[in-house]
């Protein structure tokens, strides 16, 4: 079984956690004076990006600015599919300053960027399946922004709404597993959703592995996944071991520092699908 997945080469684009730090309190996980170990920090991340190459995956960095300790969290700034870059609008105007300079690194990698009307947090609410685009709303991301979305891409875009506020982006509560034609599937903790969004999901993936309270809560579904291969939170262990049943393959990254402002593996990491 576990030789049926198949992994796929990415490319990524990163941030590094050179201004990390928690300065103000944007979602529950946030407390402005806790200390962040900025040196562990430095390792956690280093470490994912090396499991990335290892692993045969592109990674691209935008140079971290001063002020600005949350732009660690690269997924947030802008989602592409198919070379088009539909950039971010921040919530909260501490991130807002954020967005120029991830839209400046596209510029000169010679993509066009999309400026959004209305609030929208790239990957953190805007999760491509590969089929369709799964957008997150109740916290950040706003409906009007899901509209926009598919307009733009031209993909359906299928609203879920979310109702728990420790998780609060819908790659808190959701990862692709597999964006291929064939084996196309999710994780996901059902309880991050209205009842309606929950009876969607289990109608598009009926064979979704699902997550318990305590893998959501160790950021287990904020992982990446190359098909094969998924960088998970080693503190989300059931989750793993649910994975490595199906005959994923997972690869334990500890971002624990990134915890205290309420982002994992995923929020670090944003895809470049061309
Ligand atoms: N402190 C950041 C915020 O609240 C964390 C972002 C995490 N990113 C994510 N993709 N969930 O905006």
């Amino acid at each position: 079984m576990s030789d049926s997945r198949v992994p796929r080469r990415r490319r990524y684009l990163v941030c590094e956690p050179r201004h990390f730090a928690v300065q103000y309190a944007i979602n529950p996980w946030m407390q402005p004076d806790v200390r962040v170990d900025v040196d562990l920090a430095q390792e956690q991340w280093q470490a994912l990006i090396s499991a990335y190459r290892t692993h045969g995956h592109a990674v691209d960095t935008v140079e971290p600015a001063p002020g600005l300790p949350d732009m660690v969290f690269a997924a947030n700034s802008a989602v592409v599919v198919d070379g088009r870059v539909f950039g971010s609008l921040f919530h909260a105007p501490e991130r807002r300053p954020e967005s120029t300079h991830y839209d400046m690194w596209f510029k000169t990698a010679g993509f066009d960027v999309h400026r959004p009307e209305a609030v929208c947090e790239g990957e953190g609410d805007l999760v491509w399946t590969g089929r369709y685009m799964l957008a997150g709303t109740g916290f950040r991301t706003t409906r009007e922004a899901h509209r926009e979305v598919q307009e733009f891409f031209g993909h359906p875009v299928i609203s879920l709404t979310l109702v728990d506020p420790r998780f609060y982006h819908l790659d808190t509560a959701l990862f692709v597993l597999d964006d291929s034609a064939d084996g196309n599937n999710v994780s996901y903790y059902p309880e991050a959703f209205s009842p309606g969004s929950r009876e969607v999901l289990a109608r598009l993936y009926p064979d979704a592995v699902l997550a318990t309270l305590d893998d959501a809560l160790a950021f287990g579904l904020n992982s990446v996944s190359d098909g094969r291969h998924v960088f998970i939170a080693p503190q989300a262990e059931s989750l793993a071991a649910s994975l490595a049943d199906r005959g994923y393959v997972p690869v334990p990254v500890d971002l624990s520092e990134f915890r205290k402002a309420g982002g994992g593996i995923k929020c670090c990491t944003q895809e470049i699908r061309s």
